[in-house]
């Protein structure tokens, strides 16, 4: 089989980068990982990949502009053939021009289940809005902040006495599973 080329991006820990990377051994899985990449030099899911003999890429955008560091990844993606881009925990807002040159190959996970509670503190939100139940989302990445089709979801039910660090704990493990089956299904399609 014919593996689509995947570059994942992460800004720090990678556990989805992790969840992905091992997903991606199963020789029925759709996609490959070209290469890990990262605007945190010292994010800790680059030494995790790199341990895992996953090619790898660190630029921070600090000093050169987002430009020039967006011209510099999207150079290093291509190198590596990536055909898609996975976010996974990348915190930095990628430009309409970077987008509109992967339109409909950029894909992200979020902690939320779209639309409800785009952006930030996703889970606190969820709380304080006394809803019974969270989750997390895997979307395709538009211009607009978590905005494109919505791929596939996972729900948690919010628990009495829940706080946002004990809901993420629960929605981050559904996130694991979600993500390489998703992102599979979405390469083949
Ligand atoms: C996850 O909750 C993901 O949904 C969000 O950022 C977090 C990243 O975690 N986009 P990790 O770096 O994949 O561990």
């Amino acid at each position: 089989m014919n593996k689509t080329r995947v570059a994942v991006l992460i800004s720090g820990r990678g556990s989805n980068m992790m969840a992905l990377a091992e997903a991606a051994l199963d020789p029925d899985c759709a996609y490959e990982v070209a290469i890990v990449a990262s605007d945190k030099p010292d994010a800790p899911g680059l030494a995790w990949a790199r341990q895992n003999h996953l090619a790898t890429f660190a630029l921070s955008p600090k000093g050169i502009g987002k430009a020039a560091y967006e011209a510099a990844l999207d150079a290093e993606l291509r190198n590596a053939g990536a055909e898609v881009i996975a976010l996974a925990g990348y915190m930095r807002l990628l430009s309409d021009e970077f987008v509109g040159r992967w339109q409909r190959r950029i894909v992200n996970i979020h902690p939320s289940l779209l639309p409800k509670y785009k952006g930030l503190d996703t889970h606190q939100r969820a709380i304080d809005a006394g809803d019974a139940v969270a989750g997390c989302s895997v979307h395709i990445v538009t211009e607009e902040l978590d905005g494109g089709e919505v791929l596939g979801q996972a729900e948690v039910s919010i628990e009495p006495g829940d706080t946002a660090e004990s809901l993420a704990t629960r929605v981050l493990i559904e996130e694991h599973r979600l993500y390489p089956k998703v992102l599979s299904a979405f390469v083949r399609r």
